[in-house]
């Protein structure tokens, strides 16, 4: 079955960005010129994607928006002659009906607001990607996983190897290498302090999950950070069905993090040929004051 439903948690309050995120969503924070949520949304979209589940929360509005028409800017812009700019933002909106917006009533942890999803999502697999993990590579992430979901039919998440001492910040693995980029995986557990992490192996953004995983998210039991977590779901579902890991190539950055997003905002600048000259000149100046 093709995977055609993609599901986006976008209803945290992204304290971590305070004063920035007091009144916008920090799904809305520019990476170089591109809010991050685009990055992941065009990201769906180049692996077949065909229906979006945004899971929002209060004070997401500027993301509706963002997908949606803006008449007086096109009308502007129109009037200027600025026609690239044009067709950049008329591309930037999806068929109607191609995005589906659902509210998380309460913080109750990624888990939960998955399963916020569920009837939208039915009886199918479906992805997840959690924008705030930006991945720079030539290979789409999101595009392998389908193609690896179409030749192993079960579930996968992405994975890459943390410094020893952060697996307090994921979810890692207990896995057996099966494949050149697969793992099949044995256990997991969220969040682990370094002295109780099976392995450095953690879970990165982006999952294709069979829709048993509801079943586990619908019994809303608490974990780590005491929140729904939906490591703890896949830990229960690896118990009927195998679950995979796919080591992606690529270089990822955690823009839920200050570091992370100045790093993400660096890479991805001198990505752009107008910039990257200035960028780098700028570097090897402050180089010197280190
Ligand atoms: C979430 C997941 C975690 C995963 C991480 C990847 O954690 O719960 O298993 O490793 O995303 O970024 P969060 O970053 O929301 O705390």
């Amino acid at each position: 079955m093709k995977i055609k439903k993609a599901v986006f948690p976008v209803a945290g309050l992204g304290t971590r960005f305070i004063p920035a995120t007091k009144a916008m969503a920090k799904e809305m924070l520019p990476v170089v010129d591109k809010p991050i949520i685009q990055y992941a949304v065009e990201e769906a979209f180049a692996a077949g994607i065909e229906q979006i589940v945004f899971v929002t929360g209060r004070g997401k509005k500027a993301l509706e928006d963002h997908f949606d028409r803006s008449f007086e800017i096109e009308h502007t812009l129109k009037d200027k002659g600025k026609d690239d700019l044009l067709r950049q933002i008329q591309e930037l909106v999806p068929k109607t009906g191609t995005i589906i917006y659902t509210r998380q009533h309460q913080p109750l942890g990624l888990g939960h607001a998955i399963w916020c999803a569920k009837d939208i999502v039915g009886d199918e697999p479906f992805a997840v990607l959690l924008a705030d993990d930006l991945i720079q590579t030539d290979k789409p992430v999101l595009s392998e996983m389908v193609k690896k979901f179409d030749r192993l039919r079960a579930s996968i998440a992405a994975v890459m190897e943390v410094d020893k001492d952060q697996t307090d910040k994921y979810g890692i693995l207990d896995a057996q290498k099966v494949e050149e980029d697969i793992v099949r995986i044995d256990d997991m557990v969220e969040k682990p302090k370094p002295g109780d992490a099976p392995s450095n192996l953690a879970i990165i953004g982006r999952y294709i999950l069979t829709p048993k995983i509801f079943d586990y998210l619908g019994k809303k039991k608490k974990g780590a950070g005491g929140e729904i977590q939906l490591t703890d779901a896949m830990k229960t579902l690896l118990k009927e069905q195998p679950i995979y890991g796919y080591k992606f190539h690529g270089k990822r950055f955690d823009c839920g993090d200050k570091a992370g997003f100045q790093m993400a905002n660096l890479a991805f600048a001198l990505e752009r040929p107008n910039i990257r000259e200035k960028l780098i000149k700028f570097i090897q100046e402050i180089q010197k004051d280190f």
